[in-house]
């Protein structure tokens, strides 16, 4: 192997026999590794050379060298062993395999797999989080009627996973917007091997000592997921479709009188005209403005649906100025039709520039003129009903020409940039999301899981699924709670939202043709209980949104699988029913039907159970009895938990108290705090509270102080006595 350094960038290259191999060294411990760099011109990823001299070494033959505490040895140009700590990580091995059936050479990366080896991550897939034994393929894919690891691809491409070999890990990110297939030791249980056929090897492998430091590297990588706004953490009630403004009124009527919190009702395309996007049937919704003035009185606002493809006529607007400009894909120089809801329609460009900038005025005249608060971006992945699109179907950009098949992955991404400044540029932060997304997908929508259905094992893959978004850097998720296909029941419905209460979406949604599942639609007894847990949510929103706050800004997730936070807690690895919310609060839900107790397990140190107080030592399992209406919420002893109290809606002006729960006898909390809907923050309107509690005494003290707080009063909770005292920057009080 020869071999070249290039200081200034930082690039290793190998090479012989007319064959390379480099190493990039980039800055957040990310190492690039590739034969020939991928074209990521139209994904966003972010990174710096990294600043220091890497030494490498020519050991007999063998290329060596230390990067971030990992070793590297490169045996040539194919094969090179990762060790971390002085053990062998795994060793990977590049080849040039002949596809039979695609009768083309394709590019494949193999990662060998020891004994006990787990892989975890790649977004959405329904399946349980450690990804060994199973066979997944990127490639955006819209199936309502997906079911488990049978269908190896779903809405959403994330080529990222996160490799553990004895409590030690590597993330692995493949760049290329084509089609990847991964047989995680399907195939040969030793393998993982990671095809692409239409790019050269290409991959970053990211670095850290544990999960949570890859976990953020990977996405300052990708980009951290956006900020929502605070009211987005309320709840949204969401039906295929309220078809018409009186069910819509009839929603936010059966709320208040069941005195149920919610934030959000979820338009879908019915409310279309023909479902045209950006259109309003008259007949079903004859003033839509009035509707969403109406129920914005009552803190409730409208989110509408949109989705990719626009209907063909030439009769409407959008479809004529985007054919009149060129703007849609074509296929042999004609506008591409294939069929979605509308029927034959055209798919836009939303790769070009002028396509974006069109989609974000008209959505923003659309906003504007009917008080809408959000857009839900679907079928994007893109659905077409009479196959897919063909490889070929072009779009250009300018002088350049892409094709279908290298665009398909990242159509969503574009559809949904297209919509930021919908919002942005009016100082709001977007309320944006999405059902199909690549990698990069994150830092402009949020997404959900498409369409579930309402079956006990959709509730188990609910909490994976989420948890896999979350390690794959899509933190911000939640699933369709109740299953959005096939009937519900109560007690599903009820299991569910116990289960899901704390995924940082949380949205109630189901299909036509399937009953009713708003929370009153059962009978008085499942009202009552999906009551009390909406009010626990909404209590628990100022922690949250403390959560919502280091995922924007340093990449931590919200929800995470225990062994996230327990690093070195094998038991962790296997959990797939529990998860964290942050490091206080531990979920272990019911998930099975008919079940009234279940095992659970519990890290180390002590927990109290939120909703009787019943306490549990660590690193232990306890099968504790749940019956229906009962779960499990445990908040990890010292710790202060921060809440709201009491709230229907969300609406930070009005909200004058600050509540801090206390437990046991020490804790701390850095809590962060800002106006929860405008950009403000980033020019530093926000506040910093750092809050202790030891020795009995509570500290409480402005470090941050750039926003003006509407709390007026704190009450501080603890063993059931509570203190009240004035909101003031700097206090302590003795408990
Ligand atoms: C898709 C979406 C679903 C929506 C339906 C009708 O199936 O995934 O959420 O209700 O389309 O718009």
């Amino acid at each position: 192997m020869n071999m070249e350094f290039n200081k200034e960038k930082n690039i290793l290259t190998l090479s012989g026999n007319g064959e390379t191999l480099s190493f990039e060294f980039l800055n957040n411990k990310v190492l690039r590794i590739f034969k020939e760099k991928n074209d990521t011109s139209l994904i966003e990823l972010s990174y710096k050379k990294f600043n220091k001299d890497v030494e490498v070494k020519n050991e007999n033959g063998n290329i060596e060298f230390d990067f971030n505490n990992f070793h590297f040895v490169v045996k040539s140009l194919q094969n090179l062993d990762i060790f971390k700590d002085f053990e062998l990580l795994t060793s990977i091995d590049l080849k040039v395999k002949f596809d039979e059936y695609e009768k083309r050479n394709y590019f494949s990366t193999n990662v060998k797999l020891e004994n006990d080896i787990k892989v975890f991550g790649f977004g959405d897939k329904m399946a349980f989080l450690n990804k060994v034994g199973y066979y997944y393929r990127s490639h955006n894919t819209d199936d309502p009627n997906h079911q488990d690891e049978l269908f190896p691809s779903l809405y959403k491409s994330i080529n990222y996973c996160l490799f553990e070999n004895n409590l030690k890990y590597l993330g692995f990110f493949f760049p290329s917007t084509y089609i990847y297939t991964y047989d995680v030791g399907k195939t040969d249980i030793h393998n993982f091997s990671i095809n692409n056929f239409d790019e050269n090897i290409d991959m970053f492998l990211i670095l850290g000592e544990d999960v949570e430091e890859i976990t953020k590297n990977y996405s300052s990588l990708v980009g951290h997921p956006y900020f929502v706004r605070l009211k987005m953490l309320g709840y949204s009630q969401s039906r295929w479709s309220y078809e018409n403004e009186e069910m819509v009124r009839e929603v936010a009527r059966k709320f208040k009188e069941n005195d149920l919190p919610i934030d959000y009702i979820h338009l879908d395309i019915h409310y279309m005209d023909g479902y045209r996007d950006f259109t309003i049937d008259k007949s079903r919704f004859p003033d839509m403005k009035k509707l969403s003035d109406e129920l914005k009185e009552d803190d409730i606002e409208l989110v509408a649906i949109n989705d990719a493809a626009i209907k063909e006529d030439r009769e409407f607007e959008i479809f004529k100025y985007l054919e009149d400009n060129n703007l849609f894909t074509t296929l042999d120089g004609k506008t591409y039709i294939n069929a979605v809801w509308p029927g034959d329609s055209g798919f836009p460009n939303y790769v070009s520039e002028k396509t974006k900038e069109y989609f974000c005025e008209v959505a923003h005249n659309f906003i504007k003129t009917y008080g809408i608060s959000g857009i839900w971006c679907d079928m994007n992945e893109p659905a077409s009903f009479r196959g897919e699109l063909p490889k070929n179907v072009e779009y250009k950009v300018g002088s350049k020409k892409y094709l279908h098949e290298k665009i398909h992955n990242i159509y969503a991404e574009h559809m949904v940039k297209s919509f930021v400044e919908t919002f942005t540029k009016d100082n709001i932060r977007p309320y944006l999301f999405s059902r199909a997304a690549f990698a990069t997908t994150s830092k402009y929508a949020f997404v959900w899981n498409g369409d579930n259905h309402s079956l006990w094992h959709h509730l188990r893959f609910s909490i994976t699924q989420n948890l896999s978004l979350s390690l794959s850097n899509f933190m911000f998720n939640g699933v369709d709670v109740g299953g959005f296909g096939s009937d519900g029941n109560k007690q599903l419905l009820i299991r569910w939202v116990e289960a899901d209460l704390f995924m940082p979406f949380l949205r109630n949604h189901s299909s036509l043709n399937t009953i009713h599942q708003e929370p009153y639609a059962f009978d008085e007894e499942t009202t009552e209980i999906y009551r009390k847990y909406l009010r626990i949510r909404y209590d628990f929103v100022p922690y949250l949104y403390n959560l919502t706050y280091r995922m924007s800004n340093f990449g931590e997730m919200i929800v995470r699988p225990l062994f996230a936070n327990y690093k070195n807690d094998k038991k962790c690895l296997t959990i797939n029913d529990e998860y964290m919310v942050g490091e206080d609060l531990l979920v272990a839900p019911i998930l099975t039907q008919d079940a009234i107790e279940r095992s659970v397990y519990f890290p180390e140190g002590e927990w109290i159970d939120y909703l009787n107080g019943k306490k549990y030592k660590g690193n232990k399992s306890y099968v504790i009895e749940m019956n229906l209406g009962e779960t499990g919420y445990f908040i990890r002893n010292n710790s202060i938990i921060p809440q709201f109290k009491g709230l229907n809606h969300i609406e930070k002006d009005k909200i004058d108290t600050l509540v801090l729960k206390v437990f046991g006898k020490k804790g701390k909390l850095s809590l962060y705090e800002d106006d929860g809907n405008t950009l403000n923050y980033q020019k530093g309107e926000y506040n910093i509270y750092d809050i202790s509690f030891k020795n009995n005494s509570l500290s409480f003290k402005t470090k941050v102080n750039g926003y003006k707080s509407p709390f007026k009063k704190i009450i501080i909770e603890k063993d059931g006595i509570s203190k009240e005292v004035p909101f003031k920057n700097e206090f302590i009080i003795n408990l």
